[in-house]
């Protein structure tokens, strides 16, 4: 259902809930993080909204700025900058309306592939983070995002809400077919679109579909569906991989969360986030498992699920984790930090339990003498040897697989 712009911001609907709150839980411990770099911040909020929704709830922009005003105030470190910036194309008179109470942000008028660039310049060795909330795909240019992994910056981060089946429907549309969901005439009906991109079936379009997933390798996932080999929810899943190893060319750790509001029913869109720093990968698995949790209570009412699953609807399997742990860390022959190892564990094999479950898998290995760990502090205050198995807050460790 293609709804007008205006409606999204009458009530804020569950899963903007969620994706805000993925957003929000995020950035408290990035920013702390952030502060202890001593380099600058800059926040964009790459498609804004007004700010506000008419129903009195928060939007990302008014999050953000309470979460990083928090933030300097418990902080130690002083005096570090942080920059926010919020464009919007329709609502900055909205924004500079509800953004009253924060002087020194910047608020943007106009369209963010317009504006991004001139925003960013001038920012080298600054920490970046980018907030890229847009209603449809259009504007989803993914050189664009190489070009920022690539950038000059102290730090890049993105959090994308990428419409996948939104995608999907255009590059049936563009390869001449309709998209209909096999199971559920309904399916558009529900996702509840608003300013759904349109494209028609031309080579400007696939030019542009090329654009948006940063090559071509979304067309054989359509002749597939197309041909009946693989359905519809297939093809999202699909894509929704294809597109973050595109990511992942340019960023190392690219994560991925399916945001669906009941059990069950698939997917509406993915969040993603990219980083090219392990700690920011390792933070937002373990965001992203709770959040899981929230979705997971909207999705049954407030029921509490008798079996533990992951953000994927599989029910979690304790010991096909603990196989899939050995076989990751049998990789590390030689000294490496906690957090890559985790981070590198979390983008082979998605976010399937918070990282403390793969600490205790961690420690059970090296009680075994199948791992190695240095930890930093090696000893407690009272003298004895330290046993903590994550790091953060002055503590590190680096692990290595005893062949
Ligand atoms: C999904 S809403 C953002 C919601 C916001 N993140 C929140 O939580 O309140 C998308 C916003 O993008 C704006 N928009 C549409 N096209 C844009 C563009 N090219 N550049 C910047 N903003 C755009 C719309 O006006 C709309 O407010």
């Amino acid at each position: 259902m293609s709804k007008k712009n205006d409606d999204f911001f009458v009530e804020k609907k569950p899963w903007s809930e969620v994706k805000d709150q993925l957003l929000g839980c995020y950035l408290k411990p990035y920013v702390a993080k952030i502060l202890c770099t001593r380099k600058p911040l800059v926040y964009v909020d790459c498609f804004a909204g007004k700010g506000k929704f008419d129903d009195g709830k928060q939007g990302s922009p008014l999050i953000a700025l309470e979460i990083m005003q928090e933030c300097l105030a418990s902080s130690t470190i002083k005096g570090v900058q942080i920059n926010s910036a919020f464009i919007d194309l329709n609502y900055a008179n909205d924004l500079r309306t509800n953004l009253k109470d924060y002087p020194n942000i910047s608020i943007i008028s106009g369209a963010y592939e317009d504006k991004i660039d001139e925003l960013l310049q001038n920012k080298a060795d600054c920490n970046v983070f980018l907030y890229i909330d847009p209603y449809g795909i259009k504007a989803l240019d993914c050189s664009k995002f190489d070009e920022f992994a690539n950038g000059r910056f102290h730090s890049i981060e993105l959090l994308i809400n990428m419409n996948s089946f939104g995608f999907i429907r255009e590059g049936c549309r563009v390869m001449g077919k309709q998209f209909k969901m096999d199971d559920d005439d309904t399916f558009f009906d529900e996702l509840v679109e608003y300013e759904p991109t349109r494209l028609d079936a031309s080579d400007k379009s696939v030019v542009a579909l090329n654009h948006i997933a940063g090559g071509d390798y979304w067309k054989s996932i359509i002749e597939q569906y197309i041909n009946g080999k693989i359905n519809g929810y297939e093809a999202e899943e699909y894509l929704s991989e294809q597109y973050c190893q595109r990511l992942g060319q340019t960023f190392k750790y690219v994560l991925n969360m399916p945001i669906r509001i009941r059990p069950g029913q698939h997917t509406k869109y993915r969040m993603i986030h990219a980083t090219n720093h392990p700690d920011g990968c390792v933070l937002m698995a373990d965001n992203i498992s709770k959040r899981w949790e929230l979705m997971k209570q909207i999705q049954t009412g407030g029921q509490m699920s008798f079996f533990q699953e992951t953000v994927d609807n599989q029910i979690i399997n304790e010991a096909e984790i603990k196989t899939n742990v050995m076989k990751h860390f049998s990789h590390y022959d030689s000294w490496t930090a906690l957090n890559e190892t985790l981070a590198g564990f979390f983008v082979n094999y998605g976010v399937v339990c918070r990282s403390g479950e793969i600490a205790k898998v961690l420690k059970a290995l090296e009680k075994d003498g199948r791992l190695e760990v240095r930890r930093n502090p090696r000893l407690t205050e009272k003298g004895k040897p330290s046993t903590f198995m994550a790091e953060g807050h002055g503590k590190t460790v680096s692990v290595k697989w005893v062949k």
